[in-house]
């Protein structure tokens, strides 16, 4: 599922992303996939996705 439209970023692919690099912030996952860089309307969506796969590593 496409959380991020405008950059075709999907869920799945922020889930690896926050895996292998365990980002500590949103801003940080933002400089590892580009989520939010446009009309930032996904930016809660990535937020959550990332809270809840950090839970897991
Ligand atoms: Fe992500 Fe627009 S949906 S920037």
């Amino acid at each position: 599922m496409y959380v991020c439209l405008c950059n075709a970023v999907s869920d799945k692919t922020i889930r690896e992303v926050v895996r292998r690099y365990q980002p500590k912030s949103l801003q940080h996952l933002r400089q590892l996939v580009p989520v939010g860089k446009q009309c930032g309307k996904c930016i809660r969506a990535a937020r959550e996705i990332m809270d809840e796969e950090m839970q897991h590593v």
